[in-house]
């Protein structure tokens, strides 16, 4: 559902790095979508995050990593939220409206970037909830196809409703006129999407390491075997998920990288939490 509320002046900001909301799409009762106005200054690599957020109680700007959910190329940017309840800046984030400013450092950084890549055939993208948001801007980056044969987009959360920002997402980008016009009808081909549940019923389910270990998404979307020559992976989700991700992918002898030396994959937290 998209909310098209009328502008507040109470909402207004007049702080530095202010960008006004253009648009909000609540998802499910903890999940959301929102774009924003982009500095004309700001250049960043699909895959990077910002620090965004809007002033605290105390006047001081309240400020949270973000990954930039829109492609490089927008005109806008799009960021997708979870709602934390009592989180100091969710709860007061989740009412946003279009018209409202909320602040955005212009300083972008990550590591879920192609440049932290060495060249290969395969991509894989390893996602839990909120992790799929440093993704849904490379996944829209022509260059992700200019540099891969094939994306595979796997996204694991517990329940259905959770997926389907990503499936919108990938389904609406199956009919991109840009990217079809560039790759043919068998860009589904080059994009593949595997989408699980883990605590309720849906088409295909389980944990994406468990679905990585015994080779059922390979058998399923008709892959071979992973290869470190040929199959590179970011990784984007809880502490726990992308320790354990990393052990599955060095099992098959992958190699964690960076910017300053690519390897054959990369890690970044969805967020801060468990004790870290
Ligand atoms: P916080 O006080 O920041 O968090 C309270 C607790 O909520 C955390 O300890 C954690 O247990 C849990 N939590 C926080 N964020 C999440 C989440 N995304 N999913 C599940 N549990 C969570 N959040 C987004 O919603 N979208 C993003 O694109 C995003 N990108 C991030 C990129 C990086 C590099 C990092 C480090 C974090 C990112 N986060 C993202 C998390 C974000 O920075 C905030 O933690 C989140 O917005 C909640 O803020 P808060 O002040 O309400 O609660
Ligand atoms: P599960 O339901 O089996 O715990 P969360 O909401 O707790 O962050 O989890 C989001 C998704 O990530 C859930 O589907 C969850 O599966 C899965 N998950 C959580 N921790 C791990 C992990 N260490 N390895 C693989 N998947 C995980």
């Amino acid at each position: 559902m998209t909310l098209d509320l009328p502008v507040t002046e109470a909402a207004k900001i007049t702080v530095p790095d202010a960008q006004t909301v253009t648009s909000v799409t609540k998802w499910t009762d903890s999940l959301f979508s929102f774009r924003v106005t982009r500095p004309a200054s700001l250049r960043f690599r699909s895959g990077e995050f910002v620090m965004i957020g809007l002033p605290g109680d105390n006047g001081k700007p309240l400020l949270r990593a973000y990954s930039i959910a829109s492609p490089n190329w927008d005109d806008e940017l799009e960021f997708y939220s979870i709602i934390v309840p009592d989180g100091p800046l969710t709860s007061k984030l989740q009412h946003i409206k279009p018209g409202d400013q909320i602040i955005l450092r212009p300083k972008p950084v990550g590591t879920l970037v192609l440049d932290a890549l060495l060249p290969g055939k395969r991509l894989w993208f390893l996602a839990t909830g909120t992790g799929i948001a440093p993704f849904a801007s490379l996944m829209r980056d022509p260059e992700t196809y200019e540099r891969f044969e094939q994306v595979i987009m796997m996204h694991t959360c517990r329940t259905g409703e959770e997926l389907v920002y990503g499936a919108e997402l990938v389904n609406n980008l199956r009919h991109d006129p840009l990217l079809t016009e560039i790759y043919g009808d068998d860009f589904a081909q080059r994009l593949k999407y595997y989408p699980t549940t883990t605590r309720e019923p849906s088409p295909f389910m389980g944990r994406i390491t468990d679905n990585l270990t015994s080779g059922k998404v390979l058998s399923d979307l008709g892959l071979p075997p992973i290869d470190p020559a040929e199959d590179r992976a970011m990784i984007c989700g809880s502490l726990a998920f992308n320790v354990d991700v990393k052990a599955v992918l060095e099992g098959f002898g992958l190699h964690e990288g960076a910017n300053s030396e690519p390897r054959e994959f990369v890690v970044e937290k969805a967020f801060v939490g468990e004790g870290v």
